[in-house]
């Protein structure tokens, strides 16, 4: 097996973690968590979503996170945007990077942005224009590349298609979310080789939940074809406020592990983050959802 000498890690926990979160966060702790995720050695922290605050209330403060933030050279911190009202608070904010979503199933695009698939894909392009011209990086999702909540199977086909199309728009990385966390290993291999027919395997992305266990066996599964970024999220927080039962993604903590062991380089001090994954899930008052955090 032959894998990328380094692997990236975008930290999703303060945004897709803590979206999900019945506990409250005050802007204070959550600005603590990005901070402490820079010091461990994280270099992508998605910093939170500029989304109707009707549909997400735990990421409504986005913008006190970003202003409150001491933000550090060589740390990109991005933030997801649906549309170009979105883009505007981003801007706003002087973030350098925004990244849109949307779904491989037409169910799940209309019950997380109301709309269809051809629909979201009309809403980014200007926001895809605009960013660029402002010289913003965008990354782009694919939800439910491995199952849906509503639909069940998806076509690898499918989310090919869809990757395919938010690359050419001008996305610099697509993520494949598997969004439930239904996915197993030879499936979730044979969804990223669909993928690698249209996209290049530096602009891919694995974005894993873990609801059934298999996010590391998944991730293990489709490194040697030459993938070189993982979304994860400290202490596993999180699921998806739009897909029932959906439990966090894989744990950063449980990621680093696995890499530290395999010899590949993330850069993140597993010591460090372990310590803010206890942290973030006493503040929370849940149980911490890493293995490798809960054992070291
Ligand atoms: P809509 O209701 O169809 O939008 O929602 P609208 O344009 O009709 O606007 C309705 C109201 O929302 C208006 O306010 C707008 O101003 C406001 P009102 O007049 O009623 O007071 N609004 C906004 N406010 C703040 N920021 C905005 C914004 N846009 C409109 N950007 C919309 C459509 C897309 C806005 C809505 O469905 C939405 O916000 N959805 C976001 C859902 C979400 O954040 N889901 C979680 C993130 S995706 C995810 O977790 C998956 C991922 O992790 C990958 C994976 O795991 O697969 C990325
Ligand atoms: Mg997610």
């Amino acid at each position: 097996m032959s894998f990328a000498a380094q692997i990236r890690i975008v930290e999703v926990g303060p945004r897709d973690g803590l979206q999900n979160e019945a506990g409250h966060v005050s802007v204070a702790d959550k600005i603590t968590l990005i901070e402490r995720l820079a010091d461990a050695g994280l270099r992508s922290i998605e910093a939170g979503s500029f989304v109707s605050p009707k549909w997400v209330p735990q990421m409504a403060d986005t913008a006190a996170v970003l202003a409150g933030l001491t933000r550090r050279p060589g740390v990109s911190y991005p933030v997801l945007v649906p549309n170009e009202t979105g883009l505007d608070a981003a801007l706003a904010a002087g973030v350098g990077e925004v990244a849109v979503f949307a779904a491989a199933s037409e169910s799940f695009a209309r019950k997380n942005t109301n709309c269809s698939i051809a629909a979201s894909l009309e809403r980014f392009a200007p926001v895809l224009t605009r960013a660029r011209d402002a010289g913003l990086r965008v990354r782009g999702y694919v939800s439910c590349v491995l199952g849906c909540p509503y639909e069940g199977a998806v076509a690898p086909g499918a989310v090919r298609d869809l990757a395919a199309r938010l690359y050419q728009m001008g996305c610099y990385e697509i993520s494949l979310g598997d969004t439930v966390g239904v996915g197993t290993a030879l499936a979730a291999r044979r969804m990223v080789q669909t993928v690698l027919e249209q996209v290049p395997a530096e602009a891919v992305a694995l974005h894993f939940h873990d609801t059934y266990g298999q996010a590391l066996a998944n991730i293990f599964a489709c490194l040697d074809l030459g993938i070189g970024v993982i979304d994860a999220a400290v202490a596993g927080l999180g699921g998806c406020p739009y897909a029932k039962g959906a439990s966090g993604n894989v744990a950063t903590e449980d990621v680093v592990y696995m890499l530290n062991g395999l010899g590949l380089e993330t850069g993140v001090d597993f010591g460090a983050l372990r310590d803010v994954g206890a942290w973030i899930s006493e503040i929370l008052q849940r149980p911490n959802a890493s293995r490798a955090g809960r054992a070291a």
